[in-house]
């Protein structure tokens, strides 16, 4: 697939077909994914993978703000939920932070990978959708995930049911500022 077709063409899907997705596919996603750039080649993302009992246990517990992203953990043959390594991405070894951004560059290279994995799924026919909204201790709970790392956000996966519409972009000039 040609990068513009991917970049462009990449939705957020929220409804899946039932099949599955294999741990082929998904290690060939994380493989694409993984060359995302870093703070200094830091590579702080990790992917955890949920299925079945798992997966419920996440829809249960962890969306009371918002029953939307729960339906569609539900509804997803696989959900990933992407952690980060603490203290690492805008830090010195020195644990002082290196830019006055602090520790937000952690989840600047999350995003970056989360684009990444999303672009990979889609040109493997995948549909994927971010989600920022939920109870990240209650995440952090299901996955049993240790102090040194965070949860940085949670994609679900799977196969579309029907092409996702474009929601509207705005125009380049709204964006583009030039100096000279
Ligand atoms: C950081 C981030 C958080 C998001 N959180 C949610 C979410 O909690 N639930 C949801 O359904 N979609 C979520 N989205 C998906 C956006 O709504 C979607 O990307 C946007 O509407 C543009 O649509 P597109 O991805 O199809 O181009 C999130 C996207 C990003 C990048």
């Amino acid at each position: 697939m040609d990068a513009l077709e991917c970049i462009k063409g990449r939705r957020s899907v929220r409804e899946f077909k039932d099949t599955p997705v294999s741990n082929e596919v998904l290690e060939s996603v994380i493989d694409t994914a993984r060359f995302a750039p870093s703070w200094k080649n830091t590579q702080i993302s990790r992917y955890v993978a949920l299925t079945g009992d798992s997966k419920k246990a996440l829809a249960d517990t962890a969306f009371e703000a918002w029953i939307g992203n729960a339906n569609i953990v539900n509804n997803a043959p696989m959900v990933i939920v992407q952690t980060f390594v603490k203290n690492r991405s805008g830090f010195e070894r020195d644990g002082s932070f290196s830019t006055s951004k602090e520790d937000r560059w952690q989840n600047y290279d999350c995003g970056i990978a989360a684009e990444a994995f999303c672009l990979a799924a889609y040109e493997k026919g995948l549909g994927s959708v971010i989600m920022g909204i939920f109870d990240e201790d209650k995440v952090a709970k299901v996955l049993n995930l240790s102090e040194d790392q965070g949860v940085a956000a949670i994609i679900a996966i799977g196969y579309p049911v029907a092409e996702a519409a474009a929601p509207k972009r705005k125009e380049v000039s709204d964006l583009l500022t030039y100096l000279s």
